[in-house]
Formats: structure tokens, sequence, C-alpha cells
């Protein structure tokens, strides 16, 4: 089916109260398997390259950004395509010609002032090319552990800055900070479910929750019954991954990597599957 867009589909959230997961793709072999995952839920889905994984291809956006949008096409259930955490202009200047029309940019890092300013200014330069932007107010953590913050995990976003910083920078989406935090391996978080609900009441754009894969499925089904519209999952989806790789590789010979990838691609399509069932039962 045809790609689906960030604006409408994040409306649609928001109407229905059923949030978006979003999965960071590494590989093709990641691509393939979250839209398994999906068709096997029903449900549709993001698929988020991070500027991380852009330097994993050489910088480039456009290689994984074509098979993503092919594999898109195809696909059973509405796909839509969207950078994570950019950071770097370099980054953000490749997504026109990737023809990729949602950005995370990520100024999450600097002091408040700094980031409505950086934000603004790509916000007015984005929305100009018709590109859904979501940005960051506070620090989720975890991401980058040499990053010194005022917003380390622990720290919360404040629903009146957040209402004040959605009306500066006019962000589409904002990623906010209710407890969680990135590459968490175990699901041991906790998330302050009165702190999203006074949030989704402040704020007026979907809320977006980062560092899902630390917090446990309950807690999940409740930050999004409280008003998150969209989970970003990335490291459950590489414990999957590297999971059956390893367990595989481990227990065979030979040379063809095929089978192990076959492998670690169906267990990628498992645990988005069990997120997407998870966030869709509450
Ligand atoms: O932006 C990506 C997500 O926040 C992923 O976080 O790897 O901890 O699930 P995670
Ligand atoms: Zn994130």
């Amino acid at each position: 089916m045809p790609e689906a867009t960030m604006a409408a589909s994040m409306q649609q959230a928001v109407q229905t109260g059923y949030a978006l997961a979003a999965f960071n793709v590494v590989t093709l072999e990641h691509a393939e398997g979250i839209i398994a995952g999906a068709e096997r839920a029903g449900r549709p889905v993001i698929l988020q390259i991070s500027e991380n994984a852009v330097g994993f291809h050489g910088g480039r956006v456009g290689p994984i950004a074509a098979a993503m949008h092919e594999l898109a096409a195809a696909a059973s259930v509405p796909v839509i395509l969207h950078l994570d955490h950019i950071e770097s202009q370099a980054v953000q200047d490749q997504a026109e010609a990737a023809l990729i029309t949602s950005i995370m940019i990520d100024n999450g890092r600097f002091p408040y002032d700094e980031n409505v300013e950086r934000t603004a200014t790509a916000v007015d330069v984005l929305h100009g090319g018709q590109v859904f932007v979501e940005a960051e107010l506070g620090w989720v953590g975890g991401k980058d552990s040499q990053v010194v913050s005022a917003h380390q995990p622990g720290v919360r976003t404040d629903p009146a800055q957040a209402a004040e910083y959605v009306a500066a920078t006019g962000v589409d989406a904002l990623a906010v900070a209710v407890g969680s935090s990135h590459a968490m391996t175990s699901q041991t978080a906790t998330l302050d479910i009165d702190l999203i609900r006074a949030l989704a009441t402040a704020v007026p754009v979907p809320l977006v929750l980062h560092g899902s894969s630390g917090v446990p499925d309950e807690m999940l089904r409740a930050a999004c019954a409280a008003g998150m519209s969209k989970i970003n999952v990335g490291t459950a989806l590489n414990i999957a991954f590297t999971g059956s790789l390893r367990s595989t590789l481990s227990a065979a010979d030979g040379v063809d990597p095929r089978p192990h990838l076959a492998a670690a691609r169906d267990a990628v399509a498992t645990a988005v599957q069990h997120v997407l069932g998870t966030i869709s039962t509450y």
C-alpha cells in the first residue's frame, strides 16, 4: 500500500487513543523484520533511522532509505519513514533527497534557551518543505553516556515549560522525559504516569516516549492510556537480533550468513509483534 505520512498517522493515533510504535532500523533485515511483525499484528508501523544508524551506513541516508521505501510500498499495513535523533545538519540535509518527510531534531543536549532557538530555526526550514518535526524537551538519557546535561535520567519534563516550548518552536510532536532511559536491556524503568497525563493536558501536540525498551509491558499500556502517542523502541530489537545470531552461530558450522540472518530477522518480527500487541490492548 502507499507509504503513510507521519502527520496523518499521528492525527489518527491521537483521535483513536492508540499510539503508534516506531522501531529503529539498523540493517535491511531490521526493516524487513519490523514490517513482517507489523503485518502479523495488523498494525501500522514507523520505521526510523537514527543518526547513529546513518553513521553506520557511512553517513548516507539514501541507500537504506531507498530499501525502506520499497518495503513500505509492498507492505500490507501502513508504513511511515522517519529520521530519529538527528543532531547534524549534514544528515538533516539528506532528508529531502531521501524522500523522508518526518524528522526528530535532537537538541535535547542543549540548555533550554538554546534548544528553543535551534529547534525553532530548524522547524522554520523544515515546515517550508512540509516536513513533520519532532523535538525533545528534557533529557531521556542513556543514548550518549559522555554527555553531561541538566536533564539526566530522573529529571522530568515540566508541563508548563513543555507548553511554552511547543508554542515557541512550532514542533509537531514532543519527546518528553518521564522516567524512561535509552538502551536499557531489561524492562525495569518506572514511568511517571501522572506526569504523562499532565503533559498530555498541557501540550497541544502528540507526545513521544523514547527509551521504551526498558519499560515493562503494563506500564507501556498505562503510558499509552495516559496520552503517549508514539512509542520508540530500538534496543529490544537488537536484543532479539543479536541474541538470535549468537545462538544460531554458536550452534552451526559453515559460512553462509543467510540462515543466521533469517532467524535474526524473524526474532525482530516476533519482538515487534509483541510490542504492537502490548500497546494496542489497553
Ligand atoms: O529513539 C529511539 C528510542 O528512544 C529507542 O530507545 O533503544 O531504549 O528502546 P531504546
Ligand atoms: Zn530515543
